[in-house]
């Protein structure tokens, strides 16, 4: 193993370690293939940035549409208490995709979701299986804050989601992580138990879409059950994308 291949394992270790997990399950390696990949090098299939669309690729040309479609939205009561539409953050063409609730204070000032205390370990949580924050993507159900943090209103989601489900079209991932019970009913189009429903793979349109834990929550209930829930449910987002990608 190389010098760099080294301290990327004991980063992601530290990291491990930080969510409270002392035990690591290696991702198993199928006949005839290749060893999974160290942690940072998960398989892409998607086209290399430029290739065949604008500059950035297709799903930043798409993912640009739906910001444009957005505009200076007014369609709800948040936009009245907002500093500033927090759309989306990461890359256009991500292979995994994050949906939050809705912007907190700091992501209201930042304009980017999850830069808070729930950002900082949703986070750890993406490096826990060996991906960073600008390889995946980050969204929310709603874009503007809702005030002093309370829940978004169904009216609220209602008017916001079409905004979402354009993201995911434009991105075409091919995981969904559903942080939280609003991000599960929401895509999921049911009332959802998070406690009952987490670990539980289910599909968005075909996408396979896994239900967890908010960071939030996560920071609120920080007892080792629930960060090994979490980390088992990234496990198998893990064991998705390898399974997704390239033979
Ligand atoms: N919580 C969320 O659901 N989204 C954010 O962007 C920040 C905190």
């Amino acid at each position: 193993m190389s010098a760099a291949a080294r301290q990327a394992l004991l980063e992601h270790l530290r990291y491990l370690h930080e969510l409270g997990i002392d035990a690591v399950r290696l991702p198993a390696a199928p006949a005839g293939r290749a060893p999974a990949a160290a942690p940072g090098s998960l398989p892409s299939h998607r086209e290399e940035p430029g290739e065949g669309h604008g500059p950035l690729g297709a799903g930043a040309d798409a993912l640009a549409a739906v910001r444009q479609e957005l505009g200076d939205c007014t369609r709800c009561r948040l936009s009245a208490g907002r500093t500033q539409i927090v759309f989306g953050v990461g890359d256009p063409q991500a292979d995994l995709l994050f949906v939050g609730e809705g912007p907190g204070q700091e992501e209201d000032r930042q304009g980017e979701p999850f830069v808070g205390r729930a950002g900082q370990l949703l986070d750890k949580m993406i490096a826990s299986i060996g991906l960073r924050r600008d390889q995946v993507y980050i969204a929310n159900i709603v874009k503007c804050r809702p005030p002093q943090n309370r829940n978004p209103q169904p009216d609220e989601i209602a008017a916001c989601s079409p905004f979402l489900m354009g993201q995911i079209e434009a991105i075409r991932p091919r995981v969904i992580v559903a942080l939280g019970k609003f991000a599960a009913s929401t895509l999921l189009g049911e009332e959802i138990a998070i406690t009952r429903a987490r670990g539980r793979v289910r599909a968005w349109q075909g996408i396979p879409l896994m239900p967890t834990f908010h960071p939030a929550y996560l920071l609120r209930q920080y007892t080792r059950e629930n960060r090994q829930a979490v980390y088992d449910d990234l496990l198998a987002v893990r064991d998705l994308l390898q399974k997704s990608g390239p033979a």
